[in-house]
Formats: structure tokens, sequence, C-alpha cells
């Protein structure tokens, strides 16, 4: 089985968890994006918040109800793809530059569902942190990062500036306050493990539930 199959078989084992009623936060990628159809096939009555304007508008293509974060204040659930999965459960995210806003709706929800093909595991988070840094300043920023190369791509829709943090992974915890305490980095891309409820990872037409 192809990683493109695992990962529209972990997408389509977790719309199993969505319910009437529900209020469900919409990751970016391309396992997300297996995720969409299948939940619009199965007719719920939800409204859904998009964590990008592509996974907004491929939703509302599919009949999906958008509505506008400015209307929700918490999720019932979010599901949403990842770069690395640790053994401890850090997650690296933020390969398709959309970590900001993706944090901020997995933070919301009170479960927090991460599907996956078999790649995403790892032994150990290895490689680097998407990060995305203010416009304003950015140079000083950079500076005072050290390790961030600059993406090629376009802003954020919120404005921000996409890099990468090149650099020791080893204590993540460690780094992930480093990143967050510097001023001018809006987020980055590493999640901690008490933000993720649930972990599908499909291995050929097998799912590993990890909670
Ligand atoms: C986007 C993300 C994605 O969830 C992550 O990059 C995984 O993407 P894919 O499902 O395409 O492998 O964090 O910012």
């Amino acid at each position: 089985m192809s990683s493109e199959d695992e990962k529209r078989t972990a997408a389509v084992a977790s719309v199993g968890l969505v319910e009437n009623g529900m209020t469900v936060g919409l990751g970016t990628g391309s396992t997300v994006a297996y995720l969409l159809p299948a939940l619009a096939a199965r007719g719920l009555d939800i409204r859904c918040v998009a964590t990008s304007p592509r996974t907004a508008t491929a939703a509302g293509e599919l009949g999906l109800r958008i509505v506008d974060f400015s209307e929700v204040d918490r999720f019932d659930i979010a599901i949403d793809g990842a770069d690395q999965i640790a053994p401890d459960g850090w997650l690296i995210k933020g390969g398709g530059a959309a970590h900001t806003r993706e944090k901020v709706v997995a933070n919301a929800a009170d479960r927090f569902v991460v599907i996956a093909d078999a790649s995403k595991p790892v032994d150990a988070l290895h490689g680097s942190v998407p990060v995305e840094l203010l416009a304003y300043g950015l140079s000083a920023t950079l500076r005072e990062l050290a390790h961030v190369v600059l993406r090629d791509v376009p802003r954020s829709p919120d404005g921000g500036v996409i890099g990468d943090y090149h650099g020791d992974l080893s204590d993540p915890a460690a780094l992930a306050a480093r990143l967050s305490a510097a001023p001018g980095l809006v987020d980055h891309g590493l999640f901690p493990p008490s933000m993720v409820n649930d972990v599908l990872i499909a291995r050929g037409s097998d799912v590993e539930h990890r909670v």
C-alpha cells in the first residue's frame, strides 16, 4: 500500500470520531485532503473552521459548512496531519507552513487527533522545525535565532514570514521554550504531547491508534 493510500486510511478512520452537532477544526496538508471528502460523505450537521485558505476552499467545495473562527471559541474535535511523530508524542508540524493557525486550533480543541501514514512516526525528531516570523524586525529575529533558513514561499495568510529552524532537536521541550520566548517569532512547529489526544497511524490497511 502506498503512503497516499495510508493517508486516506488514517483520514477515513478519523471521521468516525466526528459526531452530529460538533464544531470541527480542519488542518492542512495532503493527509487532510483525504479527510475532507470522507467527512463530507458522512453528511453530518457540523460546522468547521479551516486552518488555511486551501482547506477552506476544498472543504467548501465538498459542501462542508465552513464558519469564520470569530464565531467559535472552542472545538469539540480538530483533525490534522503531522510531519514527524516522536515516540514520546512530540510532533513537528508546519511542512505546509500552516503551523501557527494549526496550533491555535489544536489548543482550542477538546480532542486533537493526528492522522498519519507510516512514514511519520520517527525514533527521534530530526531535520528542522518550521517557524513563522514577524516581518517587522526580521533581520534582528534571524540574528537572534541564528539557525533559521527562510523559505521561498508566500507569506502566511496572517502576513508571517516562513522559515525553518535548523539546530539541535534532541530536547524538544527546551527548544520549544526557547523558540516561544524569542521576540518576533510568531510560532513554531513543535507541538507538545499535552496538546495531542489521539494519533491514528495507518500501516498498510491497519490503523494504529495511540492515545
Ligand atoms: C501543514 C502541516 C501538515 O499537517 C504536515 O505538513 C503534514 O502534511 P501532509 O499531510 O501533507 O504530509 O503541518 O502545516
